[in-house]
């Protein structure tokens, strides 16, 4: 009997655990093995509610050499949905994104598009140090995550400025990365905009950072509770990649005002949060999980790592339902959509600036 076997989902938590993964769920890690010359594919997918098997597709082909059903010790919970495969590089073009998405055997029931990966070419510019690094994730982070995850995020944000804003990204005049850490968005921003890119954070250690080594944008340190050092109507649109995931309720409040007022009208907020992925991701109390079904927003505490010595405590890990967020997020923003599994198991909150009429 498998871990997702309908017979071991018993209590009402499970069931409703199970009904998250309704979209099925893409997780994919590309490494390159530079010894063996190899690209080296891992991560699960598991199936969209029809249950159809589904298989990843590479830039639009299928590799025959993909092992299918293995089981993923770190995500039991998803039996044996995982694979793995080996590809040589001298098959692949170094110059261009390699985009991976699942799709069912028959094409018909994909796993949705908002949860494809994108590994972007290398450029030039330097990775930060792991003790960069190290202050924007508590998981393991090396230079070949940092460059796939954030390559694969940002790519994605042409599409959704598309769809939703009818933005062209190339086009945008002026760009916020809020809460920027040491720049693992910023960086690829210009390779898709001319833009005037703005990067802040709260960390004087990385906002450091990438003043001496990502010379494409500028970035300031800013305060946890002041206001930006920007006019009102400043950005087209603003990303903010992991920050709201770790905000207590009243920080919240203020930021998403902040955030609006240095907006254009009709302006995209992007924002990710943890939501329904996560929540399989993390193991939550029973207790934990019925309060914030409840409440629709859970902090579960401050998190020590490091990046906010202006205010200790500050720094939490928080978890939204989208319910709560379309509740208490709407007297300045259209929520339009909550797009979950966008940047691995968070979910990305597409927010449109309600224009003053
Ligand atoms: C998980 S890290 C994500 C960093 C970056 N967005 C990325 O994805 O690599 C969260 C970042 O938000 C920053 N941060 C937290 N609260 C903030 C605030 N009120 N304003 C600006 N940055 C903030 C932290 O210092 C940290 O660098």
């Amino acid at each position: 009997m498998s871990a997702t076997d309908p017979a071991r989902m018993t209590s009402s938590l499970d069931r409703l655990k199970a009904s998250w993964l309704k979209d099925g769920w893409l997780r994919v890690s590309a490494r390159q093995d530079e010894e063996d010359a190899k690209l080296l594919l891992s991560g699960f997918l598991y199936p969209t509610e029809s249950g159809a098997q589904q298989r990843l597709s590479i830039s639009g082909g299928h590799d025959p050499d993909i092992q299918y059903g293995l089981f993923n010790a770190d995500h039991a919970y998803l039996g044996a949905n995982a694979f793995e495969t080996a590809i040589p590089l001298s098959d692949l073009s170094s110059d261009d994104v390699l985009s991976f998405r699942a799709f069912s055997d028959d094409l018909t029931d994909p796993i949705p598009w908002h949860q494809s990966w994108h590994l972007l070419p290398a450029d030039d510019l330097p990775f930060p140090p792991h003790s960069s690094q190290q202050r924007i994730s508590q998981q393991a982070i090396d230079n070949q995550w940092f460059h796939f995850a954030g390559g694969t995020f940002v790519h994605k944000l042409s599409t959704i400025l598309e769809q939703y804003f009818s933005m062209d990204i190339a086009k945008t005049n002026s760009i916020l990365d809020w809460g920027c850490g040491c720049g693992r968005l910023t960086k690829h921003l210009s390779e898709y905009s001319d833009a005037a890119i703005c990067g802040v954070d709260i960390d004087s250690y990385n906002v450091d950072w990438c003043l001496k080594n990502l010379p494409r944008a500028t970035f300031s340190l800013v305060d946890p509770w002041k206001p930006l050092p920007f006019e009102d109507a400043s950005f087209d649109f603003i990303i903010g990649h992991s920050v709201f995931t770790h905000l207590s309720e009243a920080a919240q409040f203020f930021w998403l005002d902040e955030l609006c007022r240095v907006l254009k009208p009709g302006g995209a907020l992007l924002v990710t949060v943890m939501s329904s992925l996560s929540l399989l991701n993390d193991r939550l109390s029973e207790r934990e999980m019925n309060n914030l079904l409840q409440a629709g927003y859970l902090d579960v505490g401050h998190q020590p790592d490091g990046v906010d010595e202006v205010e200790p405590g500050y720094y939490r890990k928080v978890y939204h339902r989208p319910e709560y967020i379309h509740h208490n997020w709407s007297s300045q923003f259209d929520i339009l959509d909550i797009l979950d599994g966008y940047a691995d198991h968070q979910a990305l909150v597409v927010c449109k600036k309600v224009p003053i009429v």
